[in-house]
């Protein structure tokens, strides 16, 4: 007979848990026969013992099975399923093209996408400001889209994963979220439910990254790879730098401009176009779309140039409910503020460091993010033109352009944005942009 009080004792006194136990204690978290204390509690055992690899694949397909796991197998699609997840951060935008490019060499990404979390910010609150798109779309309307075009990136749909629902509102309430193997099966219940062939995992690394150390950021890669491969689904993760903004913006509306500017080529940001490549290029080889990486990236330059992805984005944004010349005419769309002006900094240096979780909290207090969950955000808001490190700062060069709805907020945050930066006299080391490749 299954006992709760078990399991957690069982994993107080450190013993492994058995793949039953785990599905055992996720169906009464499912069904609510397992209690919130007895779901902290294990939340607790498993954040001080941990879990190895065998236990963390149980409670992952456990988590993923405790909904519904979507099945393409019956639509006859003519290639893989295929995803990516980033671990969050500021000005990464990377979702909008990548989506787009993977389905214009041939892969299908049935995209389910988060809001904004603290500092990070959300595909999903980005996705709001394109007026009309509709970011809960019904299962079938997300499935033709995908099936018609090749990507669709909307919020939940139906009932993914309610174990990890109910599971991480303990965690967050208890101090209990920081437990790699229970961030592995949180993450991955999720993104498995969508029924992948294969995924990438962006992890992110330094001052804007959700793990606060290299080390953390490594452990936690190694279990999604050990953990989603050990599950079925062909998977490789990337270590990237979050040492500064990726995008040259940061802010809704402002980064789906700088998203089509991508796809059309009207302006490109170097680094965003790396890691934008590096994610597409794994998933295209994974996926059996591409033998190597080299051929990988031949072929997502080709759909960049010939157009192919950002055509397929403007079919996107129409499938769900966007403007049809949204991409041509997204200036006249995307929301604005009311307040644009230049940031300058005192002093006269080198940008050395940036303190990314505060540029995206500068964001937040904007009105760009939520402080609690049932804000509004004002999509409008944000930096464009952020400069980047190793860039050569004095008082007449702008650190950004600022977009504010009224000048008490533009003040608030053009203050963040200046105490977020650090000048010296040398020119910094250029970071590496992609760090580690685990797989
Ligand atoms: N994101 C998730 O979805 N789950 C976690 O546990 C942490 C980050």
């Amino acid at each position: 007979m299954f006992l709760p009080q078990v399991v957690i004792r069982r994993k107080r006194e450190g013993e492994v848990l058995s793949e039953q136990e785990i599905r055992d204690f996720i169906a009464g978290v499912t069904d609510d026969s397992v209690s919130e204390g007895q779901i902290g509690a294990f939340a607790m055992a498993v954040y001080f013992q941990g879990m190895n690899i065998e236990e963390r694949i149980a409670l992952t397909c456990a988590m993923r099975d405790s909904g519904e796991v979507m099945d393409w197998s019956s639509d006859n699609l003519s290639g893989p399923i295929l995803d990516k997840h980033s671990t969050g951060g500021v000005g990464d935008v990377v979702s909008l093209m990548l989506g787009p490019m993977i389905a214009a060499c041939g892969g299908f990404v049935p995209m389910i996408s988060g809001r904004g979390l603290g500092h990070t910010g959300g595909t999903l609150d980005k996705l709001d400001s394109i007026p009309g798109y509709t970011t809960s779309a019904s299962e079938p309307l997300f499935r033709k889209v995908v099936k018609e075009t090749g990507v669709a990136i909307v919020g939940q749909t139906g009932e993914l994963a309610p174990a990890d629902k109910r599971i991480y509102g303990v965690r967050d309430v208890t101090a209990t979220v920081e437990s790699i193997a229970m961030i592995t099966a949180s993450i991955l219940s999720k993104k498995l439910a969508e029924g992948l062939d294969a995924l990438v995992m962006d992890v992110k690394v330094g001052s804007g990254a959700f793990m606060p150390t290299f080390d953390q950021s490594v452990e936690l890669a190694q279990s999604i790879v050990q953990v989603a491969n050990g599950a079925g689904v062909k998977t490789t993760a990337l270590l990237t730098d979050m040492n500064q903004c990726l995008a040259s913006s940061a802010g809704n509306a402002l980064e789906v401009r700088e998203a089509v500017q991508f796809l059309t080529g009207e302006y490109r940001n170097e680094r965003l176009l790396e890691i934008t490549m590096a994610q597409s290029a794994e998933l295209l080889v994974s996926g059996g779309l591409s033998a190597n990486i080299e051929q990988a990236r031949e072929k997502l330059q080709l759909v960049l140039d010939n157009g192919q992805a950002a055509e397929i984005f403007s079919r996107m944004v129409h499938g769900l409910g966007g403007p049809a010349d949204f991409t041509e005419r997204y200036e006249h769309y995307l929301p604005g503020a009311s307040i644009i002006k230049p940031v300058y900094m005192e002093g006269d240096g080198f940008l050395s460091a940036m303190n990314t979780r505060e540029v995206g909290m500068a964001v937040v207090q904007l009105g760009g993010g939520r402080k609690v969950a049932s804000d509004t955000i004002d999509y409008g808001v944000g930096f464009t033109e952020i400069c980047r490190l190793g860039d050569r700062i004095d008082s007449s060069q702008p650190i950004a352009m600022l977009h504010a709805s009224s000048e008490a907020s533009w003040n608030q945050a053009a203050d963040m944005l200046r105490g977020a930066l650090t000048l010296s006299e040398q020119a910094p080391q250029p970071n590496s942009m992609v760090y580690k490749k685990l797989s």
